[in-house]
Formats: structure tokens, C-alpha cells, sequence
């Protein structure tokens, strides 16, 4: 595949295996940031036409993410990261003292503080799911947590932990025959796994830019469906969520679409930056990505498993969970943070991961190589030694 790795920098400077927490900038992102940012000093942030060309990039933009995720236009609302629209959702459904939210015990601080606040003020109760090792056994246990109180499922389509996969599929379908909707967090799986909205049959779907989008630091999506708008109120709002509001009347019109949700204007520059690196993954194609992403991860789990010392905490693909870009493992002899350190030395950047999870993280997306990859490898087993 062409993996126009002369547009990614960053990754010729060193080993880049760490997307999942934040993805190498696109040149054509970078120069289409730099050129709104000139205008934007040269010209001023103001005038008629200013203000047009601002909106017009919003809908468009609106539009780019629509057709990249299989959304409509009305179900995307802007936001500034991935724990935005998780906040959005979870404040905006409207709960009663003992509602139920079923949750996985591996989900990241973006959605498991929301989760432990809202038990704090609202009194929901959150049930907590063991992914366990592989998908059935953890389908088995999620049915189980469910009740006739149960109104949503909160959980990660790829977890940051592991890099398992979870069946989303399945996990919507039981959700829907209990009546329960489905909240998805998106942070590790956007832009590495293709998602097609409309047919995946998600409720909500949170998603970061800055990680395996390849988009800019500051920017994020919610997808919510149409006919799910009318159940989330908005905990925050201002003039993007109105379609006419007036001071002589206390009520107020919101906008048909997703926008409603949104508080004010996002930096226009870092719109253009993710419309920017949305259109340069479509280039390249989400399919022939998402195939590129398993055909290297297989091959790193392959070539970390021969690693003297080295357990792969990412359980086996085989008979188990689909891969993701995620692959966690421990070295035998050392702290997960200084296999960090000596890998940095090296020029390999990986990640670990806190408390009661551990691990050193390596995310694979589909500019790394075979070659790369060989690396890592050989440069593990030296530590080992
Ligand atoms: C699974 C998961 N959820 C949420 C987040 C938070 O993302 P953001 O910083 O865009 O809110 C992360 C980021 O590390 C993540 O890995």
C-alpha cells in the first residue's frame, strides 16, 4: 500500500509506537493549519466575509466526517476531545436514583470518571464487565450484568489497555433487546478500524483527532443518531445550539442536528487540520488501512512472543478477540517505565501504562514497517540480556 510516509515527518525521526496516545501530524495538515492561522493574523479575525468562510468550513467539515465515518451531517457535533462527548452523553441522558450502566473494568479515566461522578450525584449504578481473555466468555458475562434498570452500555470499541477489540456487534444487539442504548469510546479505535455508523447500530460514538486520526491536539467528534437526539439535553449550550431563542420567551428552539451541542466556535485552524487529515486517510483508503494495521500487528505479536523474558498481555487472536493497534506486554526483570526509558534511548517510542494495569503499550498503525518492527524486536531481546 502506499503509505506516503514522506508526508508523516515524525516518523522519520524516530520509531513511532505511540499513536494511541497521540498520531504523527500530515505535512498537507500541518500547511493547511499554518496557511488559516497567517490569514487569520495578516487578515483579522473579523469582517463579513470572515465569518461566512468560518461557517462554511464548519458545514463542510460537518460533512467530511459524516462521509468518512457513515454519519449524516445532523449526527456530528464538534468537541474538543474524545471525553467531551462522553460528558455530553452521559450528563445529558436524564437518570433516575438506581438506573443501571453496564461498563468494562479496562476503561480510561475519559469515561470512568464521568461514570464515577454521575454515580456520585445522579445515584446510577455502574456494573463492571472483566473482558476476560477472549470475546464469548465476556458476551456471556455482559448479559449477566444486565437488569431491568439497565438504560446503557459504556464501554471502549478498542481497550486502551490491551488492545482487545470488543465485539460491538454483539454488544449492541443484546443492548437494544434490554432496551438499553450504547455508548461507544472511540479514543483507540477511530481512524485505525473503519466505522461505519449508520449500519453499526451505536447510539453514540465519542471520538478523539489527535490519535490514530492523525488530526490536531484540541479536536474531537461526537456522532449521535438522530432519533437518540431528543433523549440527550444539553447540560451546556450556547448560540451554535439554537435555532431561535428570544429574551421576551423563556423557551427556546434547539437546532434539529447534533450541532446543538455545541458551545461555541471551535479554533478554525484546528477544523481545517482535521477536515485536513480525514482527507488524507481517505486518500490512502480506511480499509486498506485497517487491513495494513492487522497484517503488522500479527506480525509484531509473532515477533514479540520469540522475545526471551518478554509476556505478551494481549491474549492470543486466535479463537479470541480481533486485534486492534494495540499490543501490551511486560519484560521480565524490569519496570514497565524504564523499558520505556531505554527503548526512548534507542529511538523507539512506546508507552506504559498506570496502575492496576501496567504494561508497556505499542501502538502499530499503517506507516510503521516489517522492518520497524524487526526492530523493536531485536532491541527487546538486548534488553533482555
Ligand atoms: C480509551 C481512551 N478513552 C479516552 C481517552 C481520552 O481522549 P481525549 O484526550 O481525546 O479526551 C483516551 C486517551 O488516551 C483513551 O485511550
Amino acid at each position: 500500500m502506499e503509505k506516503k510516509r514522506f508526508l508523516l515527518p515524525a516518523v522519520e525521526e524516530r520509531l513511532y509506537f505511540n499513536t494511541g496516545t497521540a498520531g504523527p501530524l500530515p505535512l498537507p495538515t500541518l500547511q493547511a493549519m499554518e496557511q488559516a492561522l497567517q490569514e487569520d493574523a495578516w487578515r483579522g479575525r473579523i469582517g463579513s466575509s470572515r465569518m461566512a468562510k468560518v461557517f462554511g468550513l464548519l458545514a463542510d467539515t460537518r460533512k467530511t466526517i459524516a462521509a468518512f465515518f457513515g454519519a449524516d451531517p445532523d449526527e456530528v457535533a464538534f468537541t474538543s476531545r474524545c471525553t467531551d462527548g462522553l460528558n455530553i452523553v452521559l450528563w445529558g441522558l436524564r437518570w433516575s436514583q438506581g438506573d443501571e450502566i453496564i461498563t468494562t473494568t479496562h476503561e480510561h479515566p475519559g469515561l470512568l470518571v464521568p461514570l464515577v461522578r454521575l454515580h456520585q450525584a445522579r445515584g446510577v449504578v455502574i456494573r463492571y464487565v472483566d473482558p476476560g481473555g477472549e470475546a464469548e466468555g465476556f458476551l456471556r458475562r455482559l448479559e449477566a450484568a444486565f437488569s431491568s434498570r439497565t438504560r446503557l452500555v459504556a464501554l471502549s470499541h478498542v481497550l486502551w489497555t490491551r488492545g482487545m477489540t470488543l465485539p460491538l456487534k454483539a454488544v449492541v444487539d443484546l443492548a437494544h433487546r434490554h432496551g438499553a442504548g450504547v455508548l461507544v469510546d472511540g479514543a483507540q479505535s477511530a481512524g485505525v478500524l473503519p466505522l461505519d455508523f449508520r449500519t453499526s447500530g451505536v447510539d453514540y460514538y465519542a471520538i478523539p483527532g489527535q490519535k490514530w486520526l492523525l488530526g490536531p491536539e484540541g479536536t474531537g467528534i461526537l456522532l449521535i443518531r438522530k432519533d437518540r437526539l431528543e433523549e440527550v439535553g444539553l447540560t451546556y449550550g450556547g448560540y451554535p445550539s439554537q435555532k431561535e431563542v428570544a429574551p421576551d420567551r423563556p423557551e427556546m428552539v434547539l437546532k434539529d442536528g447534533a450541532q446543538r451541542y455545541e458551545t461555541g466556535l471551535p479554533l478554525p485552524a484546528a477544523v481545517v487540520g482535521l477536515k485536513s487529515s480525514l482527507e488524507f486517510l481517505h486518500a490512502i483508503s480506511m480499509d486498506a488501512i485497517a487491513a495494513e494495521v492487522r497484517r503488522l500487528v500479527e506480525k509484531a505479536y509473532g515477533l514479540l512472543r520469540e522475545v526471551p523474558g518478554l509476556t505478551l498481555l494481549t491474549p492470543p487472536f486466535e479463537g479470541g478477540y480481533e486485534p486492534s493497534g494495540l499490543l501490551t506486554f511486560r519484560l521480565e526483570g524490569w519496570e514497565d517505565a524504564e523499558v520505556v526509558k531505554a527503548l526512548e534511548q534507542k529511538g523507539i517510542i512506546v508507552r506504559s501504562l498506570p496502575r492496576p494495569f501496567g504494561g508497556v503499550r505499542v501502538s502499530v498503525h499503517f506507516f510503521n514497517t516489517d522492518e520497524e518492527l524487526e526492530k523493536l524486536a531485536g532491541a527487546l531481546a538486548n534488553l533482555h540480556i
